[in-house]
């Protein structure tokens, strides 16, 4: 039987993907920053399916811990998720440098650290897949997202390195581009519903890739061809537009 590693699984994209590993008879190893909200997940996956898992906690900032984190879990998972990540208020983030700060040490750091470290064992193991939830968001710096954004544009891009870097050794790295999701990050938003996903549909799109070994997944497809239209924006009309 596989095991599944999710980080930040109290997410909504990470609960959803989580029973999605589940029903396809995956142990699912569960790690946030407070465990103890994941019990009910916990059971639901134990009736549900009929499926072991584990809770352990896990803070994406607390950089030194996530060594002893991850060689502590046994067995060590054949999949490792990296889905937590943080929105704030932009305007906020750009006046408080904390702010600003804590978004790119979640969004990015965190990232790097925690999946430098998975890297490694799964290059010594010779097998083994990541898979990162970054955003569309990376794709092009904009005014309304301007560190959201950057810290996940450095995300895609350190994604694409691990893969290029791991391909040679059996391992294999996933990037996922979520557009519009219906979560608790963008519970505040008014998002398009044609154009937005439920975290149950991101989860299945997310396995079907990981399935297929697809390098990059856009979640869902169309966002690939919308990101490519905003890429192709020349940058002098670019700047002067609201986005
Ligand atoms: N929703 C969207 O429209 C959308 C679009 C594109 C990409 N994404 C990406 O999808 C991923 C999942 O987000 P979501 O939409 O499911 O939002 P969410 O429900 O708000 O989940 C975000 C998660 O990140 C966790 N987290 C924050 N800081 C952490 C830290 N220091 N250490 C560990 N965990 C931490 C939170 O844990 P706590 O429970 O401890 O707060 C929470 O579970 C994120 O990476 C997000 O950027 C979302």
């Amino acid at each position: 039987m596989s095991t599944v590693l999710i980080l930040g699984a109290t997410s909504d994209i990470g609960m959803a993907l989580a029973k999605k590993f589940a029903s396809q008879k995956f142990d699912v190893q569960l790690a946030a920053r407070r465990p103890e909200l994941l019990e009910p997940l916990q059971s639901d996956i134990s009736i549900r399916y009929g499926i072991t898992s584990t809770l352990h906690a896990f803070d994406a900032l607390k950089y030194g811990e996530h060594a002893s984190f991850f060689n502590s879990l046994s067995p060590c998972p054949d999949v490792t998720v990296s889905v937590f990540g943080i929105l704030d208020e932009e305007d906020l983030a750009f006046d408080d440098w904390f702010v600003a700060e804590r978004m790119i040490n979640t969004n990015y750091s965190g990232a790097v650290s925690i999946l430098n470290q998975v890297a490694r064992s799964y290059i010594s193991r010779q097998r083994g897949t990541i898979i990162g939830i970054s955003s569309v968001a990376g794709d092009r710096g904009r005014a309304s997202k301007l560190i959201y954004a950057s810290s996940k544009a450095g995300f895609t891009a350190y994604l694409a390195g691990l893969r290029n870097k791991c391909f040679k050794e059996n391992v294999h790295v996933m990037t996922v581009q979520p557009g519009f999701v219906y979560t608790k990050m963008t519970e505040n938003l008014s998002l398009p519903r044609p154009i937005t996903s439920t975290p149950e549909e991101v989860a299945g799109i997310i396995y079907k890739a990981y399935q297929k070994k697809k390098n990059v997944v856009y979640v869902k497809w169309f966002w690939r061809y919308i990101m490519l239209i905003i890429k192709n924006i020349p940058e002098f009309q670019f700047k002067k537009m609201k986005l």
